[in-house]
């Protein structure tokens, strides 16, 4: 989608559709007031009459108002003033972005950001209003042909605002292409989006920019730098497991990276441990820390952001086979710590600690890995929030606050050393599984012991990157998270 600023009157803009937020009995605001002024007080009477709804998440649309340029007006009810925060502005813009791609519109002009929302700013409020408005534009349709009579996706939007603004708009659009990337690569089928589509993906983004560079590591390359927990996993599988490594420079070479770090488990069967049946196929979004990954590394390249940025992503797809790995098999990482596999399920601590030790080469500024690693990070936060975990207070909030601006959240959980017992194994360093009790933090505590040193921190993100069941599909979260962190070390 084309995103463009106006400062137009919006009364006076040409356009198929004026985008405006009201709030609940309270006095109309900025285009609202405007709209209100020029047809002679018809919104406010639309509004009293209940023809045109308040409530929070509720959309109207009018047509041909008298006394405004534009086609239509879309409406959007913000509810009660004193509740509105930056969370509602963006679900109202959400709400606006599902509504102009559901409508037969292609094109619209919008004012959401003169809506008053405490503590925010007109160039965050623009931002958000852009990243919404395209990743509510997104449809799959990669191996599914859209019906003619679908409704047409969104090509451009104009914001009222003037140049000012066009900072605003271009971090939009860094967002917006990581999130964007994130929902597709997740929404792939596991057939199509396997181990070497993530490294052709990266190669794809590596040709793009000429600062960043690429390299993939093979089964090989890997058994020669001892990966054996990594390989492990993959074994099963007729799909090669990768090692991919992306480098962005933004800045000059002795600058320590930030060092990001995804699992990408493009199936997990669970292995000889196997899953049960009943929404086994929700395991191909098993690479959702991956995608968010490599759509943060693309985000970063797009705003071109004065950074040093790296991004591993440890690919692998987790099969049942006569020669798979085994509950029972003991595993020498990386390393040199042995690893009891007790579960073949508990596979992406396995991938994730060998590439968390290949990262200390880099001597990263922070480590943070991104993992749908425990499906108790769902029972613990929903999927309203990232789960968090980090020794560094300080680093862990800076991610939460950079979750709540980009209002993509995320939550902490402990990962003191009284779990760390969970994990003593009879045969080994340790097991891979920690029991019933707190499953998202063993296997945080677990990954620490992988990154001894460094300023790391544990991103579970099983809760955030899709969504369950109904309105099935890829969030592309938490590339919102990841990206704000990332500006704000900038
Ligand atoms: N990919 C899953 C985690 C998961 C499960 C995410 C369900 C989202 C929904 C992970 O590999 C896994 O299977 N974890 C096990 C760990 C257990 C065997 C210790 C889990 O969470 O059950
Ligand atoms: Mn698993
Ligand atoms: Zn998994």
């Amino acid at each position: 989608m084309k995103f463009t600023l106006d400062s137009t009157l919006a009364t006076a803009i040409e356009t198929a559709c004026l985008v405006i937020g009201v709030f609940e009995k309270a006095p109309l605001q900025g285009a609202a007031e405007l709209v209100d002024q020029a047809s002679a007080g018809a919104l406010q009477q639309l509004i009293e009459s209940g023809d045109v709804s308040t409530d929070w998440k509720d959309a109207t649309l009018l047509h041909g108002l008298e006394g405004v340029a534009a086609k239509r007006i879309l409406v959007l009810g913000c509810g009660e003033s004193e509740k509105f925060n930056s969370v509602r502005f963006d679900n109202v813009c959400a709400i606006a972005g599902r509504f102009l791609r559901d409508h037969i519109v292609t094109s619209a002009h919008v004012c959401l950001h003169d809506i008053e929302v405490s503590q925010t700013t007109d160039y965050w409020r623009i931002r958000q209003a852009a990243v919404n408005l395209e990743r509510a534009n997104y449809r799959y349709t990669t191996t599914k042909v859209p019906k003619d009579d679908d409704n047409q996706p969104m090509t451009s939007a104009t914001f009222s605002g003037g140049a000012e603004m066009n900072a605003a708009l271009k971090e939009a659009r860094g967002f917006a292409k990581g999130y964007l990337r994130s929902k597709e690569l997740g929404n792939l089928p596991p057939n199509i989006c396997n181990p070497a589509f993530l490294a052709d993906t990266s190669r794809e983004i590596a040709n793009s920019y000429d600062n960043v560079s690429l390299e993939i590591l093979d089964e090989d390359q890997m058994a020669e730098l001892k990966m054996s927990a990594l390989l492990a996993v993959g074994r099963g599988s007729d799909n090669g497991s990768k090692l991919i490594i992306l480098k962005y420079q933004g800045k000059d070479e002795s600058s320590q990276p930030a060092v990001l770090v995804g699992k990408g488990i493009t199936f997990d069967s669970g292995g000889l441990s196997l899953k049960p049946g009943a929404n086994m196929e929700q395991m191909k979004y098993d690479m959702g820390g991956a995608a968010s990954v490599i759509g943060t590394f693309e985000a970063c390249a797009e705003m071109q952001l004065p950074i040093n940025l790296i991004c591993v992503v440890a690919a692998a797809e987790n099969m049942p086979d006569g020669n798979a790995y085994r509950p029972g098999d003991v595993l020498t990482s990386m390393s040199g710590k042995t690893i009891e596999v007790l579960n073949t399920d508990a596979e992406g601590r396995l991938v994730l600690c060998d590439a968390l030790t290949y990262c200390q080469r880099f001597n990263p500024a922070v480590l943070i890995d991104v993992a749908t690693l425990t499906g108790a990070a769902v029972v613990a936060l929903g999927h309203h929030a990232s789960v968090i975990m980090s020794k560094h207070d300080e680093l862990v909030n800076e991610l939460i606050e950079a979750g709540d601006t980009a209002v993509d959240r995320g939550w902490r959980l402990p990962i003191w050393d009284d779990y760390q017992s969970q994990l003593k194994s009879d045969y080994a360093d340790m097991k891979n599984v920690g029991g019933m009790a707190a499953g998202s933090i063993t296997a945080g505590c677990f990954l620490s012991r992988f990154t001894k040193g460094q300023r790391w921190a544990h991103i579970d993100c099983a809760g955030s990157t899709w969504i369950w069941g109904g309105d099935k599909g890829s969030t592309g979260r938490p590339v919102g998270l990841l990206t704000q962190f990332l500006i704000n070390q900038a």
